[in-house]
């Protein structure tokens, strides 16, 4: 089917609000990285020519303003009407993470759980974003940010599974070898607080313990030789290294580096993300065909993510110079299909 992405020059209140009788529904991946209340003006750097032997030149140009005259009050009202706008666009198995720090971080959660209900809050992400906090003589460093993840409805939301490489601490444990090759243990059994009372055991293989499956998935364990008999008869499961692609990701996410200035996909906007962290985003809620969206989309990652993985995107900002970056972004994209601009007007 023929499709056009789409990107909209304005306040994405007025955005959110366009797109809602045509695309009521249809966003599988809502992605936001808007102001953090930093109380900071950002700007777009860039760094001229070297010429006659000497350094070049660096400019700035103001993209955008994170300061707000009425407050924490006037920032979550802010929040809030857009956010609103953007859960009616997102379909039942959708979802909507929303990139922030600790600035506010807890009150956007409390707003999120009023508009989305906190039974559909799915997770705190703890992105890594830096190896260098600032020293600091009172208090520690900041070294995160935080992404808040909420399904539209969390009995249609799915993901899909993501590995990150093994390292030295991972491959630690698959120390045990037989013929099919190098494996770990796994429990079976109830462990710590798994061990409550109502948990029923029963006997298996001559052993009475509160299993944590079912008495069929362990004899097709059994018969597979999946399951390991220490010295003292406690079974365990293998579970072997060939059959791991990595290690699943969990709610830590330290293994995506930030942009330095020195990458080549740093563009100068000093709140820029890394496509990796979009890559994962995007995979892991979404399927190729999908639709993406980013309404505070600054120098373009998510769409330029959103290319290379094979997803349909449209996406918002309210600056010229962030719309312009991700125009000249995505030129050098082949997978970038057909997309248009549209002006809803700038404050
Ligand atoms: C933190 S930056 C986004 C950075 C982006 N994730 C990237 O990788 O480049 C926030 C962006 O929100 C935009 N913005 C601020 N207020 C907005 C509004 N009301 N509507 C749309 N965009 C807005 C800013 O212009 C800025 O580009």
């Amino acid at each position: 089917m023929w499709w056009r992405n789409l990107i909209l020059l304005g306040d994405c209140l007025n955005a959110v609000s366009y797109l809602q009788k045509e695309y009521q529904g249809k966003f599988r991946l809502i992605y936001i990285d808007p102001p953090f209340f930093s109380g900071t003006d950002y700007s777009l750097r860039r760094k001229g020519e070297p010429k006659n032997g000497h350094a070049p030149n660096v400019t700035e140009k103001t993209t955008y303003s994170d300061k707000w005259e009425g407050g924490l009050e006037e920032y979550l009202e802010f929040m809030r009407a857009r956010l609103e706008g953007m859960k009616n666009l997102l379909s039942n198995n959708g979802s909507l993470w929303v990139h922030i720090d600790f600035h506010v971080s807890h009150y956007l959660k409390i707003v999120l759980d009023e508009i989305f209900g906190y039974q559909n809050f799915v997770n705190e992400i703890i992105w890594k974003r830096t190896n260098s906090p600032k020293t600091q003589s009172r208090g520690f460093g900041s070294q995160h940010d935080v992404i808040l993840l909420y399904a539209r409805d969390i009995a249609e939301f799915r993901t899909n599974p993501v590995f990150r490489p093994h390292d030295i601490t991972s491959l630690k444990p698959y120390s045990y070898k037989d013929e099919r090759g190098k494996f770990r243990l796994i429990e079976i059994e109830a462990q710590g607080i798994q061990r409550s009372e109502s948990r029923k055991q029963f006997e298996w293989q001559g052993r009475v313990a509160p299993y944590l499956y079912r008495k069929e998935t362990l004899d097709d364990w059994w018969d597979n030789n999946l399951i390991y008999t220490s010295r003292n008869c406690r079974y365990t499961k293998k579970q072997y290294l060939e059959d791991m692609p990595g290690v699943q990701v969990s709610d830590l996410w330290f293994d995506i580096p930030p942009i330095q200035g020195s990458s080549e996909e740093y563009t100068g906007f000093l709140t820029q993300k890394p496509l990796l962290l979009l890559k994962r985003i995007i995979e892991s809620a979404t399927d190729p065909g999908d639709l993406v969206g980013d309404f505070f989309a600054g120098s373009g990652t998510t769409p330029v993510a959103a290319c290379k993985a094979s997803r349909k995107w449209i996406v918002c900002d309210s600056s010229e110079i962030a719309i312009n970056l991700t125009t000249s972004r995505l030129e050098n994209i082949d997978n970038r299909g057909t997309y248009e601009l549209i002006n809803l007007g700038i404050r």
